[in-house]
């Protein structure tokens, strides 16, 4: 059912009428396609497809504008649309996936188009505080939470709420499996930026913290180390460091158990999601092993 989604987008790229657009879009790698799968796991339907293309076009243009703010040359281990064609063309593409997924979110309900409309200005606002948490090492957790909620999580939480509504589900009970659930998953994000390469990733490992993203792990860690080694993060924090500091950077998340708790977290968060559902729902469970256990 998930080519159905391609299709569908493909449909929507195909009305614009314009050869370039369609050429740029070719451009960009589908990615793991979660949120269709997610849609398309609780409602089954011809509506779900459509909805599932036009979340995919949202998040499409989120990560063409993101690439530009986070200057990111790679993406799901190709070149960046910024990286091909510079970031005048990177923010307009996503400026045409995104109005067009609105002009199409309009055949739905009010509910539907309100609760999409809305995760995306907390979409917007989670990108902003990504982007100011960058100026100081932040070692606040509910801080990081809110945060990676408003960036990841919210719109994954209305992709589950809205295909709820259109099976005639509990939609609050699937809103918080896909709050937890996006949670979960940009925890396992921030984990892999730390433990994985850059083959197997896509893009750069390590990155992060160079960025000057405290993630969980980092956080973490931060909060375990002694004052010595506390002061040794802190001078590294948004520098380019050599293989020798990354390699402690590693060494200290491994002995002081950073890595380990925040696999935890995310571990708990993906209990949380699944006791807020019919736990007995086996592609569910299969949605959440997926994503916690994955490697990229
Ligand atoms: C990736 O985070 C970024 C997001 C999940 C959200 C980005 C949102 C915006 C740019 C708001 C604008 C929205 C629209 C619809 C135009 P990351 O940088 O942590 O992940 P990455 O490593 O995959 O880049
Ligand atoms: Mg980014």
């Amino acid at each position: 059912m998930v080519n159905l989604v391609e299709k569908k987008i493909e449909q929507y790229i195909d009305n614009l009428k314009d050869e370039k657009i369609k050429g740029l879009y070719k451009k960009l790698p589908s990615g793991k396609r979660l949120r269709s799968k997610l849609i398309l796991k609780i409602a089954k339907n011809e509506q779900a497809v459509d909805l599932a293309a036009i979340i995919e076009m949202i998040h499409a243009a989120s990560l063409l504008h993101d690439d530009v703010i986070d200057d990111a040359l790679t993406r799901r281990g190709a070149p960046s649309i910024n990286a091909l064609y510079g970031n005048k063309t990177a923010i307009m593409l996503g400026d045409i996936l995104y109005s067009k997924a609105f002009f199409e979110l309009t055949k739905f309900s009010d509910e539907i188009a309100k609760n999409v409309s809305n995760a995306v200005t907390l979409l917007s606002i989670g990108e902003m505080m990504d982007v100011d948490l960058t100026k100081a090492f932040n070692t606040d957790l509910d801080i990081y939470l809110d945060m990676i909620y408003k960036k990841t999580a919210s719109l994954i939480e209305a992709s589950a709420k809205c295909a709820a509504i259109l099976a005639g589900k509990n939609s609050e009970a699937y809103a918080l499996y896909g709050k937890n659930l996006g949670l979960a998953f940009q925890i396992v994000d921030d984990i892999l930026d730390v433990v994985s390469d850059s083959e197997t990733l896509g893009k750069p490992v390590m990155n992060d913290f160079r960025e000057g993203k405290t993630t969980l792990p980092y956080i973490y860690l931060y909060n375990s180390l002694e004052q010595k080694d506390r002061e040794k993060l802190l001078f590294l924090f948004k520098k380019e460091a050599s293989e020798d500091e990354k390699m402690w950077i590693k060494e200290m998340m491994d002995k002081t158990g950073a890595i380990d708790k925040s696999k935890e977290f995310a571990k708990r968060l993906g209990f949380e999601a699944l006791k807020a559902i019919d736990e007995g729902d086996i592609e569910l469970k299969e949605i959440m092993k997926n994503l916690i256990d994955r490697e990229y």
